[in-house]
Parts: C-alpha cells; sequence; structure tokens
C-alpha cells in the first residue's frame, strides 16, 4: 500500500525513480510523483492516476538532480489527485511515507497555529511540516527529524530529503516495511527489494523503530533510542530483469497460466514422487505434540487458510480455527502455550496479519508462516517459514499465490497427520499421487479456457452473483466470490451451500447466476440436492464438477462445465482455477482494468 524509493545516485535520478516505482505500482496506483534537488533546492513532478501520467509529465517537463524520492500512491487520507500526491514538500523539505499518522490532526492543528500552511489533505504533510518547523528552528535535517519521529504516531515508512543537503536522505521505519540498498557509491532505498533489485542485489531491512541516514557512500542506522544498530546487509533473491506479462494480455492471466508450473515447483520442495511422501523441512517444533492450530491470513489467504482446516482437522484430526487477522487482533482471544499459529501471507508485509503474529508469539504459540516473499517481515519475524514458489505475482487479484498456499497447506495437513500417527501409509501414498497429478491436470483444464470466456458472457450481465459449495469447496465458493468482486465489480457472495434455506435462497432467480463448486465427493449429493432448489426457482446455475457429477445430476442447469475427475482431497486446487478464469472473463467483457482494480492495492501495509 503505498510504494516509496529514493536514491542517491551519480547522475540524473528520475528515470530511475520511475523505474523503481514501476515495480512498486502493484502498491497503489491513484496518483504518483517524485522530488529531487536541483541547484539545492527541492523540485517536484506529480500526476494523478496511473503511472504511466507522471512519466508523460517528466517527458514534457524533465527534472535534473542526483538524488531523489518517489512515491506511488493508494489514497487513505485525501482524494486521489495531484494536490495530495506525495512527495509533500515545503520549502526545506521533502518527504514520501506509506502508512497511516494517526494524530496527523493534531500536529497539523498544533503547527497551523504556530503558522504552518498545509496544501494538501493528507496526513503525511504533517509530518513534511513538523520537520520543517524544527528545520526552521535551527536544528539539522538529522536532529530535526530525530525530534519529528518522536511525536509520531501510527504506522510509517518515510523517505525525506532536505534543499541544501544534496549529499543525504532519511530513512524511517514503524511498520511499514522498508528497505535500504546498497550500490556502488550510490544508495537506496525502497519499499520492498523488488523495487531495488535492478539497482542493487545487496538489500539491508530497516527493523520497526529504525531510522537511517544515507549518503553515497552507506548507511547510518538508529534504532528507536537513538543508538547506532547494525542491520544485515543480505544478497536479495529477487532478480532485476523487468517482469513481463509474456505472451499473455494481462499479469493476471500470465499468472494463472502459470499455475501448472509453480503448483509443480512448490510440491517439489516437499513431495517424493516415487515414494509417494511428504517431507516438511525441519521446523523448530514437534508437529506430533502440537495441540491446537490456529490459521490466521486476510482475503484470498484466508480462505487457502479456511480450506486447510478441512485438511487439517479430517487428515490429523487436530482442532483448528481459523480467523480473519483483522478481526483476530483486536480481539484478544485467550492463548494455551504450545499452540501452533500459522499466517498465510502472498506479500508477507498484510499489517494485520503481522499483528496477529506478533500477538501470538508473545502468548507462547508456536508461529509458522507461509509466505511467498520469503524476505518479507513475516517471514523473518516467524519462528519457521514455509515458501510458496509462486514467483513474483503482480496482478492485484490473487490467483497463483492461492493454488500454492492451497498446495503447501495440503503438504503440511499430511506432514502434520503422519507425526501424530493420524494416517496409514496407504492414504499418504494415495494423497501424494493425487498432489502429483495437480499440475497435469490443471494443464488439461487451461486448455479450455476459451469454454470459460463463453461462459462468461452470460454472466457479465448480472447485478449480482452467488457462489455455492460445501465442504473444502466452500472457501472456493467464497475466493470465487471475492475474485469476481474485485476485478469486475459484480456483486457476488459465497455461500455454503447448506445455508442456501436459511435465507439466500429469496435472492434467486433467473436474473442470479449461481455458480456451483460441486466434485463429486462425500457431499455431492446434498449440492446437487441444493442446485434442484434452485433450478426449480428458475434459478441460472452454472455448475462445475467432473463429468459423473454433471452427468448425475436430474435436472440441466444453465451451464455445465465437465472438470477432470481427481481425487476429492486435492479438488479444492483445482477447482480455483475455473472461479479465476470466470472472474478474468466477466472483468475482460466488462472492459474493467484487470490488473490495477479500482481501490485496490497488493500489499496492504496499512490497517
Ligand atoms: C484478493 C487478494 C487479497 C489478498 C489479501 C491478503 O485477490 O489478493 O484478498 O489475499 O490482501 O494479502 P496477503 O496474502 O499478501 O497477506
Amino acid at each position: 500500500m503505498c510504494g516509496i524509493v529514493g536514491i542517491i545516485g551519480k547522475q540524473d535520478v528520475a528515470p530511475l525513480l520511475v523505474e523503481g516505482l514501476k515495480r512498486l505500482e502493484y502498491r497503489g496506483y491513484d496518483s504518483a510523483g517524485i522530488a529531487t534537488l536541483v541547484n539545492g533546492g527541492i523540485e517536484r513532478r506529480r500526476a494523478e492516476g496511473k503511472l504511466a501520467n507522471l512519466a508523460r509529465l517528466l517527458e514534457d517537463k524533465p527534472v535534473a538532480g542526483g538524488i531523489g524520492i518517489g512515491h506511488t500512491r493508494w489514497a487513505t487520507h485525501g482524494v486521489p489527485n495531484e494536490r495530495n500526491a506525495h512527495p509533500h514538500a515545503t520549502q526545506r523539505v521533502a518527504v514520501v511515507h506509506n502508512g497511516i499518522i494517526e494524530n496527523f490532526q493534531e500536529l497539523k492543528a498544533e503547527l497551523t497555529a504556530q503558522g504552518h500552511v498545509f496544501e494538501s489533505d493528507t496526513d503525511t504533510e504533517a509530518v513534511a511540516q513538523l520537520i520543517d518547523h524544527h528545520l526552521a528552528q535551527g536544528l539539522s535535517p538529522r536532529d530535526a527529524t530525530a525530534k519529528s519521529l518522536e511525536r509520531l504516531r501510527g504506522a510509517f515508512a518515510l523517505g525525506i530529503i532536505f534543499a541544501g543537503h544534496p549529499d543525504m536522505m532519511i530513512a524511517a521505519r514503524q511498520g511499514s516495511p522498508l528497505a535500504l540498498g546498497y550500490g556502488e557509491g550510490e544508495m537506496y532505498l525502497g519499499s520492498d527489494a523488488l523495487a531495488l533489485a535492478p539497482l542493487t542485489q545487496r538489500i539491508s531491512y530497516l527493523l520497526d523503530g529504525d531510522w537511517a541516514v544515507l549518503t553515497a557512500d552507506g548507511a547510518t542506522i538508529f534504532d528507536r533510542d537513538g543508538a547506532t544498530v547494525t542491520r544485515e546487509v543480505r544478497l536479495t533473491q529477487f532478480s532485476g530483469a523487468l517482469i513481463g506479462k509474456g505472451q499473455h494480455r494481462h499479469f493476471m492471466l500470465k499468472e494463472i497460466f502459470e499455475q501448472p508450473e509453480v503448483i509443480g515447483g512448490t510440491l517439489n520442495t516437499m513431495l517424493n514422487p516415487a515414494e509417494r511422501t511428504i517431507t516438511l523441512p525441519s521446523l523448530p517444533f514437534d508437529l506430533g505434540v502440537v495441540n491446537r492450530v490456529r490459521i490466521i491470513a486476510c482475503g484470498t489467504s484466508f480462505y487457502a487458510g479456511s480450506v486447510a482446516k478441512y485438511w487439517i482437522e479430517k487428515l490429523a484430526r487436530l482442532p483448528v480455527e481459523v480467523d480473519i487477522a483483522s478481526e483476530f487482533r483486536y480481539r484478544e482471544p485467550p492463548m494455551e502455550p504450545g499452540g501452533l499459529a500459522i499466517f498465510i501471507s502472498q506479500s508477507g508485509e498484510t499489517a494485520d496479519t503481522l499483528a496477529a503474529l506478533r500477538y501470538c508469539r508473545a502468548h507462547g504459540q508456536h508461529t509458522l508462516a507461509l509466505v511467498n516473499v520469503p524476505e518479507s517481515t513475516i517471514s523473518r519475524e516467524a519462528e519457521a517459514t514455509l515458501l510458496t514458489l509462486a514467483g513474483p505475482e503482480i496482478g492485484v487479484a490473487s490467483t497463483k499465490a492461492f493454488t500454492t498456499q492451497l498446495v503447501v497447506l495440503a503438504c503440511l495437513a499430511v506432514g502434520m497427520a503422519r507425526s501424530r500417527g493420524a494416517i496409514s501409509g496407504e492414504t499418504e501414498a494415495e494423497i501424494c499421487q493425487a498432489l502429483a497429478e495437480v499440475p497435469a491436470r490443471v494443464a488439461e483444464f487451461l486448455r479450455r479456457d476459451d469454454e470459460i470466456r463463453l461462459m462468461a458472457q452470460g454472466i457479465s450481465e448480472a447485478r449480482d452473483v452467488l457462489y455455492l459449495g460445501r465442504g473444502a469447496s466452500f472457501p472456493i465458493a467464497l475466493e470465487g466470490a471475492l475474485k469476481l468482486k474485485e476485478i469486475s465489480y459484480i456483486h457476488a457472495e459465497g455461500y455454503a451451500a447448506g445455508e442456501l434455506k436459511h435465507g439466500p435462497i429469496a435472492l434467486i432467480d433467473d436474473s442470479v447466476p449461481v455458480i456451483v463448486i460441486c466434485p463429486t465427493d462425500e457431499l455431492y449429493e446434498k449440492t446437487a440436492s441444493n442446485v434442484q432448489e434452485v433450478v426449480a426457482r428458475g434459478g441460472r446455475v452454472v455448475f462445475f464438477s467432473d463429468q459423473e457429477g454433471v452427468d448425475r445430476l436430474a435436472s440441466p442447469p444453465f451451464a455445465a462445465m465437465a472438470l477432470p475427475a481427481v481425487n476429492p482431497f486435492v479438488a479444492p486446487i483445482l477447482y480455483a482455477i475455473p472461479v479465476q478464469l470466470l472472474a478474468y472473463h466477466v472483468a475482460i467483457a466488462k472492459g474493467t482494468d484487470v490488473d490495477q482494480p479500482r481501490n485496490l492495492a497488493k500489499s496492504v501495509t496499512v490497517e
């Protein structure tokens, strides 16, 4: 949420700032801006809308300067327009910010009373004005910043430059992620290592409360008490190559089509296909003695966790609670020491999930991160990490991260079950066989993309869409509804099929498509009965099952598609694909912005 980048370079930095912002645009795209120092004075270029608008502005009005900061915005305070775009600046200082300054109104009132004139509606401008205030009193940039940081409440990653100081920049982190990059006679800062990868592979991560003074030769880092600290410089695994869409029209489509490969790659880290066993990476706690599991995540990652609840409870016979991170953190749940808390996050930076992790750690839980970004904060703070090898996911709507999360969770469920002696070698072998076949089944289904495209035409005119599923297909129904909402802006709800009669059935008429996720498993008959209830009321059922399931349906649905037959255990992974493709094609039919849907951002680093 909001991406920031900063460079102390040897030549004009504006083009490099824009390059860095391109790699951060997934974090927000309401507006963008940069500030550099030209002859010691602050020069800004800002533009409303996507980064392309800023790039165009810079072509018309280039800006020089060997030091600069840049920002791509996801609006929190103040509508997205040029006036509210970062950097926020006074004559003396310019600031880019990711996060929320919670006490900005109090600061603004104070500073306004002292004669400061605010230009924007943002919380960030209070930081610029506060530092300016201290600079005006004769403090050095470093002291003015230190004094200002003491006053800030909330979450922030800040990049700050100062008029008349072309050789230094300040970075500060509280809550929101911030990385420093070490170049040859150049220094960089960025919201993540991905943004900095084309500039340098040598990265260090600031910890909460840290702030740093950067010069061309390096950085002096201070902790929240002002003591000088060192933070390990490591080599990032991110490639500097710009991630392209390949032959696909959108990142989302490319990422959907990458799934056979990334599911296979993720499986390979744990599955031995010859022996048909799962080997989990060694963990610093014994899964065999864990007595309780809690899974905490947001959005799509939460739905992956919800599928895992079915898997772990059934296979490992362990009680699992699944929580939405933003609810969990304020509920202050009592926790008995010795439990296992699993945190699922593509980005590894989601603020609520991170806060939940810290809470669980403080309450004596073993913490296990399941992330797609190995260097992320959640990964660094958890006791152990399991990685999804989905590769960078750029489309805002999560697709390949979800299915690789499911793969890891399926393996984890098997690993837990075995360490507790809850499954036989035979069952493990069957599940392993089914998992090993998933990449091929997904690839097989993806070849039928055109059929989904045609199906989507009938849905794109709908105002409301319902998704139904039972058992582990219920979270897939929820995920399908979320995907459709977020990229096509059609109102959609996922329901447990058995809940239909308890209310939602009142919505059924011939204008409401009802998408049913119904593999032939032990619950097939029950869901099929619910389908009949919908058909009887004129509902337009779109039925996803396998051939047997389609054939067994008593009355024909509006549309049906037979997926490859699979072991029911792995069905949630396969059935995620049609709901992703359906959302994609409906969005295309509606002409919405698939990769950058309105109001959304990929990495939610504010509450
Ligand atoms: C939906 C989507 C979001 C994320 C959620 C959590 O397509 O992408 O719902 O799943 O914001 O993000 P992570 O997994 O990065 O914690």
